[in-house]
């Protein structure tokens, strides 16, 4: 077994060493620069772990997991123009730099590039692999296109936020592990499982997102912290409070969300100080361990000796304890 680390220091190598051609530099330089600001490369770490794990070859990962890697960072151009969003991992982003237009285009061969990448996989697993991924592609569209309707409704109930951070976000996590899975020739149900994982940490991942969006450290985030609150996005933190806030709270709650025209920095400072009057950073929080416990408890029923378990575990728990 690779340690999380080693893996890390793979994915980046393969990042640097692809290079996109010259021109149109408006349409390749974006990608380079957004790729070049880091992340965590989350994802493309659980392609190889899940290969890994399963005893296959770290070099037939590596092609997928940058195809996921790609995948994630045109998501990330696109939902900044979505989001109206200022910055990414510290820098400006695409969109704001360049401008709409570019990011749009730029994200679409991103999208394009990444199933160049991900066609590489052998082709005993090729549709297998491509099923996973296109149906995770499109959990990605209808989990975002509901985020936004969500921006625009007064009531979001729990169940449906929690349907949408799936699509938006989980199916992803669960998707790079599966096609791992399969590189690394793992059974179905131990595929199967890993994906259940990879959802349920997934779901445990964006509820500290959004946890991040409004307690996070701005030096430390690398984005807008109180982004969801400026543009009413029906995070979890938000839901809660609607729903406990009474009398005048709510009222003022409500008065927020309804204003059309308003300073952000005090919008997102008065409905902060509402969520801290309601208690609801550690509501989030405790139903964020929740999903990591769902997690942890998914990796249990893999056939595989706890030992190999525990790069996963360790990473998992670093996901969770994270401050950007
Ligand atoms: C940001 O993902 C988008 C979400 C799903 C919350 P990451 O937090 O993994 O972003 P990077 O790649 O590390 O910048
Ligand atoms: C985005 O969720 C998920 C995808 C990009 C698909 P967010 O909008 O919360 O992600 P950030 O906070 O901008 O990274
Ligand atoms: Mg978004
Ligand atoms: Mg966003
Ligand atoms: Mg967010």
């Amino acid at each position: 077994m690779h340690t999380i680390q080693e893996l890390q220091q793979i994915i980046d190598k393969a990042v640097k060493e692809t290079a996109y051609p010259a021109t149109p530099k408006e349409l390749y330089e974006p990608i380079s620069y957004l790729m070049s600001l880091g992340g965590k490369r989350l994802r493309p770490a659980l392609v190889l772990m899940a290969t890994d794990l399963f005893g296959g070859a770290i070099e037939d990962a590596i092609s997928p997991a940058l195809a996921v890697e790609l995948f994630h960072n045109f998501t990330l151009m696109h939902d900044d123009i979505m989001d109206k969003a200022p910055l990414r991992r510290g820098k400006p982003t695409v969109h704001a730099k360049w401008n709409e237009a570019v990011a749009i285009l730029s994200g679409d061969v991103m999208f394009v590039k990444a199933y160049q990448m991900m066609i590489q996989v052998k082709p005993d697993i090729l549709s297998s692999v491509l099923a996973i991924f296109n149906e995770t592609a499109i959990g990605v569209c209808e989990g975002q296109q509901i985020d936004m309707n969500f921006e625009c409704r007064a009531q979001v109930g729990i169940p449906e936020y929690l349907e949408m951070i799936k699509l938006k976000t989980a199916v992803l996590l669960g998707g790079a592990l599966k096609i791992g899975a399969l590189i690394g020739n793992a059974s179905e149900k131990d595929a199967q499982n890993l994906y259940d994982f990879g959802v349920n940490l997934g779901i445990a991942f964006q509820l500290q997102d959004d946890i991040l969006d409004v307690y996070g450290d701005p030096e430390k985030f690398g984005k807008q912290v109180g982004g969801d609150i400026i543009s009413n996005k029906k995070t979890f933190l938000l839901i809660k409070a609607l729903e406990l806030a009474k009398g005048a709270k709510a009222d003022e709650l409500n008065h927020w969300l309804n204003l059309k025209t308003f300073d952000s920095k005090e919008k997102v400072k008065s409905v902060t100080a509402i969520y801290d009057s309601l208690g609801i950073r550690q509501l989030s929080e405790e139903l964020m361990n929740d999903f990591a416990d769902k997690a942890y408890q998914a990796l249990d029923s893999i056939h595989l000796p706890e030992t190999q378990k525990q790069t996963l575990n360790d990473f998992a728990t670093l996901l969770v304890d994270r401050e950007h």
